[in-house]
C-alpha cells in the first residue's frame, strides 16, 4: 500500500501564501505540530472560556484524512483547509473534506464501500456540531447514502432535531433530495462480508477451500484469519474518521463519519453520531472527536470530556490522556483486557481548543497494521493528519500506555 513518505514534507519555515497552498495542497510539512513542553503546560488557573478573536487556522483529523483523494489531487484536510481559507463556513468545508473519505470506495470504514453489518448492508452514522452557530446534527443506521456527513449537515440546517435514525433518516435524506442507492457495497466490502459469512456461518454459506476440514474458529481466529488473508485491513474492524477544524477567526468545527463496527448487529449505533461521543465542539473553547472502540467511547461520553478538560485550561494532549484514563479505569470487564489487566482494543482522540492548539492521543501509540489501516498508520505506529497553511501532514499520536496493543496481549 503506498504511503506518504517523508521525502514529501516542506519544510516547516516555508510558508505559503493563500494562492500557493490552493495550488499545492499536496506538499506536506515537517512536523509542525509536534507538542512542545510549553503546549503541554496544564493552567489550573485557566478561565472557563478560551475563546480566541484570532486563531491559527488549522484542520487536523484521523490518519485516512490526508490518505485517501478518490480519483482527485486533495485529501480530506487538505480540502477542509482549502475552502475554509477561501472563507467557506468551517463546517461545510470540513463535510466537503470527509466527503472525500465517504465517497472513496478504497476507503473501507466510511461511507461507500464501508464495511456492512451482519445482514451484508452499509449502515452509516454521522454527526457534526457548529460551534459559532451553536447547533448539531446527526444520522443514525443510515442506509443508502454516500455522505451521511451531509444528511447530518441537513438534519442540523432544516430541523429542530439533533438526530434521526434508520427508516427515518432515509426517509429524510430522500425528501432532502439525497440519492437514495439500493446497496452501498463495491465489489471489496461485498467480497469481505461473504468471506466474513463463509467462516462464520460455514454450515450454509460454503468456503470452497474448507470443504475438506472440519476446523471451526471463534470470532477472534475468524477475524485474525481474514486479516492475514488480506480481506479485511486490520484494524478496519472499528474504522471512522473525526475531523474538527478552526479558521482565522477562531470559528470552531467538527464532524465525525463512518461505516461503523464490521458485520455489526443490525441496527448497531456506535459513537460517531452520539453527540459528547464521536464528537463535541464548544465553539468557546474547542472540539474533540474519537475512531476506534465506540462502545468504550460511548460509556464515557469522552468527547465531552475533552473538551470540559480544555475547558478547564488543560492543553489537548493532556485533555485527551484524561479521557483514555476514564476509559482504561472503567475497563473492568475480562474480555476486554489484556492478560496485564490493560485495554484489548485500541481508541484515539483527536482535540483542538480555540486557539489552534492540537493533539491526536490513542490508548496505544502502536498497533499492529502491518497489512494497513487505510492509512491510519505508518508501520505500527498509529498517526494522524494536520492542515496549516504550510501544507498538510501525516503525524504520530502520542500514547496513554507504552508499547503496543498487541504487547502482553
Ligand atoms: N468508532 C466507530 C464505531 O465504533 O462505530
Amino acid at each position: 500500500m503506498a504511503r506518504r513518505g517523508s521525502n514529501s514534507m516542506r519544510p516547516m519555515n516555508h510558508r505559503l501564501n493563500r494562492r500557493e497552498f490552493v495550488k499545492t495542497t499536496t506538499a506536506g510539512v515537517a512536523a509542525t505540530a509536534s507538542l512542545s513542553a510549553a503546549q503541554t503546560t496544564v493552567n489550573a488557573q485557566a478561565p472557563a472560556v478560551i475563546s480566541s478573536k484570532s486563531a491559527k487556522p488549522i484542520v487536523i483529523s484521523s490518519a485516512n484524512g490526508n490518505f485517501h483523494k478518490n480519483g482527485g489531487t486533495k485529501t480530506c484536510v487538505e480540502t477542509a483547509f482549502t475552502q475554509m481559507l477561501e472563507g467557506t463556513d468551517v463546517l461545510e468545508a470540513l463535510i466537503a473534506g470527509v466527503n472525500v473519505v465517504e465517497l472513496d470506495p478504497e476507503d473501507t470504514s466510511v461511507g461507500y464501500g464501508g464495511l456492512p453489518n451482519a445482514d451484508g448492508v452499509v449502515q452509516l452514522d454521522s454527526c457534526c456540531m457548529h460551534g459559532p452557530k451553536k447547533r448539531a446534527g446527526g444520522v443514525a443506521a443510515l442506509e443508502g447514502v454516500r455522505t451521511p456527513s451531509k444528511v447530518a449537515h441537513a438534519v442540523m440546517e432544516s430541523t429542530d432535531h439533533h438526530l434521526l435514525v434508520g427508516k427515518g433518516a432515509q426517509d429524510f435524506a430522500r425528501n432532502m433530495g439525497f440519492t437514495i442507492e439500493a446497496d452501498l457495497n463495491t465489489e471489496r466490502s461485498r467480497k469481505a462480508w461473504l468471506e466474513w459469512k463463509r467462516q462464520t456461518d460455514p454450515k450454509h454459506y460454503l468456503r470452497p477451500q474448507d470443504r475438506k476440514t472440519s476446523a471451526r474458529l471463534d470470532n477472534q481466529g475468524i477475524l485474525r484469519k481474514l486479516i492475514a488473508e488480506g480481506v479485511i485491513p486490520a484494524r478496519h474492524y472499528w474504522g471512522t474518521i473525526n475531523c474538527n477544524g478552526v479558521n482565522s477567526k477562531g470559528e470552531l468545527c467538527g464532524v465525525t463519519t463512518t461505516s461503523g463496527l464490521a458485520w455489526k448487529i443490525p441496527g448497531r449505533v456506535g459513537d460517531s453520531p452520539i453527540l459528547g461521543a464521536g464528537l463535541y465542539v464548544d465553539g468557546t473553547v474547542g472540539a474533540a472527536g474519537s475512531t476506534g472502540r465506540g462502545e468504550a467511547n460511548l460509556f464515557n461520553l469522552s468527547s465531552y470530556l475533552v473538551v470540559e478538560m480544555m475547558r478547564q485550561g488543560k492543553h489537548p494532549k493532556d485533555a485527551c490522556l484524561e479521557a483514555l484514563r476514564r476509559i482504561r479505569a472503567n475497563t473492568i470487564e475480562k474480555r476486554l483486557r489484556k492478560s496485564n489487566g490493560d485495554p484489548n482494543f485500541n481508541i484515539t482522540f483527536y482535540a483542538i481548543n480555540a486557539r489552534g492548539e492540537h493533539a491526536a492521543v490513542a490508548m496505544y501509540a502502536e498497533d499492529d497494521n502491518e497489512i494497513g489501516w487505510a492509512g491510519q498508520t505508518q508501520g505500527r505506529r498509529v498517526r494522524y493528519a494536520v492542515c496549516t497553511e504550510n501544507g498538510a501532514a501525516t503525524l504520530n499520536c502520542e500514547g496513554l500506555i507504552p508499547g503496543a496493543l498487541q504487547d502482553n496481549a
